[in-house]
């Protein structure tokens, strides 16, 4: 979409903030998470009256980039600042995506923290594909940080979303900690990602900090299927409830950005949908989504996404369900991917439940238990795709007390 194009050095001298993320920066947990910069540029911007007409015109898209180039102004933090020598003695690489490299470090506290390193801006080519630009990512960590934020939510409450902890905006070459790390993570699993030993001293970075959501869904061994069928309903549980707050979509729901861990077997997963409260058994597993680089949420009236139609390659993989989700997902929505439309989640879940029918690892596959909770997991398979959304999936089940 095309930025606004005419005088825009009329911008800079006019000002705030609150209507350019109407009640955004006040509201959410930006203040209290960007970097001191950003804050500063969105407390710099503000609107005379007249321009205010010019501005509601304005897409969220050009009102973000118009942010962000105020952002840019700024200098980012080199990475020897914002991790000092030796800050990765407890550090390991636990994942990798197109994107990024995903790197895990027990932090000052003694808590954990995940750092996702996402180049940008740059002209290299990172994994076979061109970096991703600014605002590209700025939708990303606006939907995590909403998403993180449902766990401050009264009326709709979950934590199944991960936890953002902060957000950095870092330059430099990749730390020789992290290349040593990078080597036996290849070493070890092997990686398909370029050896990041290829950025020079400009390349610029955001760094995504997360709590650790455990194992992604396609590693975890499930101990028999009533986990799973806990794993489902944790999932339709969020959805149901980002849907009602943020009419969110996550429009990337493959196994390996949903995350499982360990959690004590007799507690329970609490949701509030609309005031209501529901609690999930947890048959001993919690589930955490994350990778919201196609999401979309809206959010005082701003739509908050990235354009997919504008990428063709989503649509052309062949082989698993995942790639034939893309295809009727941009069917559903007529390749219009600003609008909402739940249906999108609806897909995802019935991804999900093919792959817990066909593709997962248990401990015991013997019990009554397990063939009785797959059984219902098949059921379900059965009727997903007749629902419009997670909401209505959600309050149709709990009418059933199945959940
Ligand atoms: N908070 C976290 N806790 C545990 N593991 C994580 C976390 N974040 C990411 N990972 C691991 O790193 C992998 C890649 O992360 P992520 O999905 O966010 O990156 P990506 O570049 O967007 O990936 P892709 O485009 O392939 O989906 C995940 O599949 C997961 O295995
Ligand atoms: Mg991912």
């Amino acid at each position: 979409m095309p930025l606004y194009t005419k005088s825009e050095t009329s911008f800079k001298s006019c000002m705030p903030s609150h209507e350019i993320l109407s009640g955004y920066v006040d509201n959410s947990v930006f203040n209290k998470l960007f970097p001191r910069q950003f804050q500063h540029c969105c407390g710099n911007l503000s609107l005379t009256n007249d321009l205010q007409n010019v501005f509601n015109e304005l897409s969220l898209d050009q009102k973000i980039q118009l942010i962000l180039r105020k952002w840019q102004q700024e200098k980012p933090s080199s990475f020897q600042d914002c991790y000092p020598k030796g800050i990765f003695q407890h550090c390991q690489k636990i994942g990798e995506g197109i994107y990024g490299e995903v790197f895990l470090y027990k932090n000052a506290n003694g808590g954990t923290t995940v750092l996702k390193i996402i180049p940008i801006e740059g002209d290299q080519i990172v994994n076979g594909e061109a970096q991703k630009k600014f605002e590209e990512i700025l939708s990303e960590t606006i939907i995590a940080l909403e998403l993180s934020n449902l766990r401050a939510n009264k009326k709709n409450y979950t934590d199944a979303f991960i936890e953002v902890q902060n957000l950095r905006y870092i330059y430099g070459r990749y730390p020789e900690e992290l290349l040593e790390l990078w080597k036996l993570y290849d070493e070890n699993r092997g990686s398909e990602n370029d050896f990041p030993d290829l950025f020079t001293d400009e390349q610029l970075y955001i760094v995504l900090e997360t709590g650790y959501g455990g194992s992604d869904l396609e590693s975890f061994i499930f101990d028999d299927a009533s986990q799973v069928l806990s794993m489902f309903k944790q999932i339709a549980c969020a959805m149901a409830v980002a849907e009602v707050e943020l009419c969110f979509e996550h429009r990337d729901l493959h196994w390996g950005n949903i995350l499982i861990s360990h959690v004590p077997l007799d507690k329970e997963i609490f949701f509030v949908l609309n005031g209501q409260e529901i609690a999930v058994p947890s048959c001993g597993i919690k589930v955490s989504i994350i990778d919201f680089t196609f999401s979309r949420i809206s959010k005082n009236g701003l739509d908050i996404c990235n354009d997919l139609g504008k990428d063709c390659a989503i649509f052309t993989g062949r082989g698993d369900y995942q790639f034939e989700i893309y295809r009727l997902m941009q069917k559903k929505n007529g390749n219009e991917w600003h609008h909402f439309d739940p249906y999108s989640n609806i897909l995802w879940l019935s991804y999900v439940l093919e792959k817990t029918i066909t593709s997962l690892h248990f401990k015991n596959e013997r019990t009554k238990l397990h063939k009785k909770s797959m059984n219902k997991l098949k059921e379900l398979n059965l009727d997903i795709l007749g629902y419009d959304s997670t909401r209505e999936l959600v309050l149709s089940l709990f009418d059933k007390n199945f959940l």
